[in-house]
């Protein structure tokens, strides 16, 4: 057997393994949840080898929607007193113990691909899920666009770039006042020099506490936000999502309307977080207005996003040739680069695949087969971890991590190339 087909078979493997019956975990230990964007990477590895198992992973997230439109960012289905914060901290009353906020909306994307590989299965399953999405993208719509229509994140978990920089000048105005004693379970299992800092953590138990006091009612929520920042991950990827629900919803003789108005909005709002001195699109925060200079791998979601962004092309060649392995998560030359904490420079294969992805769909052929090649040699030597250092490649995080053998299978595998 090829060393190809082992690590297809180890792929597949690592998805069965971490397949808890209906839902995957995203890696056994640190994340004993079903994650939401993990879980529709789960779905869209799922589906390059039984399809309905594919759609049970999507079903089950959304049967954790509130009736809000929600879905929330962490199903807590089983306990586990090996993560935190679990289901007493966050204090939430969704249909299954959960978290009170979102995550990046890349289901809709994922659930096209997976009903496109078998239109005819998929269709009912299909049409019970387009209102449901629907139900979701109006949540972000109505709770979580600012004036100029970018999609904000209210918790830095929320955008799934945890301890990214681009939020740090809003985290560090929060005081975490009153926070009390915790206990950390992430760094009983990976390096502490990997994982946020305390500063971080005492910030993010801090916002979980403020939403329970608050009931997670979002209008009580909205009337005094301590952090709101404009995000290029959320603002891509939901106009992604949106884009992909339109056709779906079009394809089963559902309305787009509503759906072409929330298209303009966001198209707007991308706009907005374009950034001239640093060629590309970055944060705001939509509190205080100031904008980041620093760049992230987010930023080149752009083309994901459906925007042809070519002036944006040079900021991702330069950063690109810095690092052996890109996309790295933060500018190599920014002040705040750290190769192996997190999302401050470590590369991930999951947003590689996205980034490449549009670069492909907007005519950069050369650029995202670069990119899979890049990322299909990083695991093929180191193995399915979370994210590696993009200079030597060294692995992190959590190991036989699911989205990272999803993308393998449907993506970075040679297996997976199309033509
Ligand atoms: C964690 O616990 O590190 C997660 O990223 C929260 O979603």
């Amino acid at each position: 057997m090829s060393r190809q087909q082992d690590r297809d078979n180890e792929a597949r493997a690592i998805l069965t393994g971490n397949d808890r019956g209906g839902y995957t975990v995203p890696t056994d230990g640190l994340y004993p949840y079903q994650w939401n964007w993990d879980s529709a990477f789960a779905a869209f590895g799922f589906s390059t080898f039984d399809v309905s198992r594919a759609w049970d992973e999507v079903e089950t997230l959304f049967s954790g929607q509130w009736s809000n439109g929600m879905v929330p960012h962490i199903l807590f289905h089983k306990p586990d007193p090996g993560y935190f914060p679990g289901p007493d901290v966050w204090g939430c009353d969704g249909p299954i113990p959960s978290s009170g906020i979102s995550q990046p909306p890349v289901a809709a994307s994922f659930i096209r691909r997976i009903w496109e590989t078998d239109r005819a299965t998929g269709h009912a399953r299909l049409q019970a899920l387009v209102p449901k999405l629907a139900d979701w993208h109006r949540w972000f719509m109505d709770w979580r666009t600012d004036d100029q229509d970018a999609v904000c994140v209210t918790h830095p978990w929320e955008s799934g770039r945890d301890n990214a920089p681009d939020w740090d000048g809003a985290m560090s105005a929060i005081d975490p006042d009153g926070v009390g004693d915790y206990q950390r379970r992430d760094l009983g299992h990976v390096d502490a020099a990997m994982r946020p800092t305390k500063e971080d953590y005492d910030r993010y138990i801090w916002l979980v506490q403020r939403g329970r006091r608050l009931g997670w009612d979002e209008a009580a929520m909205a009337r005094d936000v301590p952090l709101k920042v404009a995000d290029p991950t959320m603002t891509f990827i939901l106009l992604r999502a949106n884009r992909d629900l339109r056709a779906m919803a079009e394809e089963i003789g559902q309305s787009t309307s509503e759906i072409d108005a929330w298209i303009r909005r966001l198209e707007a709002g991308a706009a907005s977080l374009w950034h001239e001195s640093s060629a590309a699109f970055t944060a705001r925060d939509a509190v205080d207005g100031g904008q980041e200079d620093d760049v992230s791998n987010a930023s080149f979601l752009c083309w994901y996003g459906g925007l042809a962004a070519p002036e944006a092309l040079a900021t991702y060649d330069r950063i690109s040739e810095e690092v052996t392995y890109g996309v790295p998560s933060y500018d190599p030359h920014g002040p705040d680069f750290n190769p192996r904490r997190y999302w401050r420079g470590p590369t991930w294969p999951m947003l590689n695949m996205l980034i490449a992805t549009g670069l492909a769909e907007q005519g950069h052929a050369d650029r995202a087969e670069a990119l899979r090649e890049s990322t299909a040699k990083l695991i093929a030597e180191h193995g399915f971890w979370e994210y590696f250092n993009p200079l030597d490649g060294t692995p992190a995080g959590g190991k036989r991590f699911t989205w990272t053998a999803a993308i393998w299978l449907g993506w970075a595998s040679p297996s997976a190339r199309k033509d």
